[in-house]
């Protein structure tokens, strides 16, 4: 799978189940790289998303411990709620033709960055007030692949950086 995150210097992803920025070119680099592939996250995430509604034209693969989500989401053809890796496995199989993206938040990130070989990161040049964060990558094996030049919005620098495992 492949990691997708917006990170500050302290490796801070959110503050009270929000971003920290929302950065125009960067909810485009996600929309574009993630755009009919599979999006995997915890449900925490997906009630981050308006309307808490799952992301178009994308499977939605759902970490929950609430069997009620099921129902609610009826309506909706494109999302799966699970519960553990097996399941998630299993899923990944079945949309094997399809890139798979890991995309938060914090507890799914930790839990299952051991599962992808490439991490694609908007790295902040700030230190936000965050309450969430996304594992050490170096820890993980990490190294940088390429990156962009650096870029800048409402006086925040960023870039964005794509790492393999080493
Ligand atoms: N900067 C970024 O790129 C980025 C990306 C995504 C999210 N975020 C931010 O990250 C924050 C949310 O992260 P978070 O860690 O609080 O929540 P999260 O990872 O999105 O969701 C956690 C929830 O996922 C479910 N879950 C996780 N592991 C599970 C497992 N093994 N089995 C069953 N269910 C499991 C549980 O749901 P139930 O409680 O329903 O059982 C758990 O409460 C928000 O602030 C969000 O804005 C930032």
């Amino acid at each position: 799978m492949i990691a997708i995150a917006c990170i500050d210097t302290k490796n801070g992803i959110g503050k009270n189940g929000k971003l920290l920025i929302s950065i125009p070119e960067d909810m485009q680099f996600f929309v574009e790289n993630t755009r009919d592939s599979v999006v995997v996250m915890g449900r925490k995430t997906l009630f981050s998303f308006k309307d808490r509604k799952p992301l178009k034209n994308r499977i939605n693969i759902v970490f929950t411990n609430n069997d009620e989500l099921k129902n609610e989401y009826k309506d909706f053809d494109n999302i799966f709620f699970i519960k553990n890796e097996a399941e998630l496995d299993s899923l990944l199989e079945k949309y094997k033709d399809k890139k798979a993206f890991l995309i938060g938040g914090a507890k799914i990130y930790n839990n299952l960055i051991g599962k992808c070989d490439t991490c694609l990161i908007t790295k902040l040049d700030k230190a936000f007030d965050a309450d969430t964060f996304f594992p050490d990558l170096e820890e993980h094996g990490f190294v940088i692949e390429s990156e962009s030049e650096n870029k800048t919005y409402e006086g925040i620098n960023y870039k964005f950086i794509k790492y393999k495992r080493g």
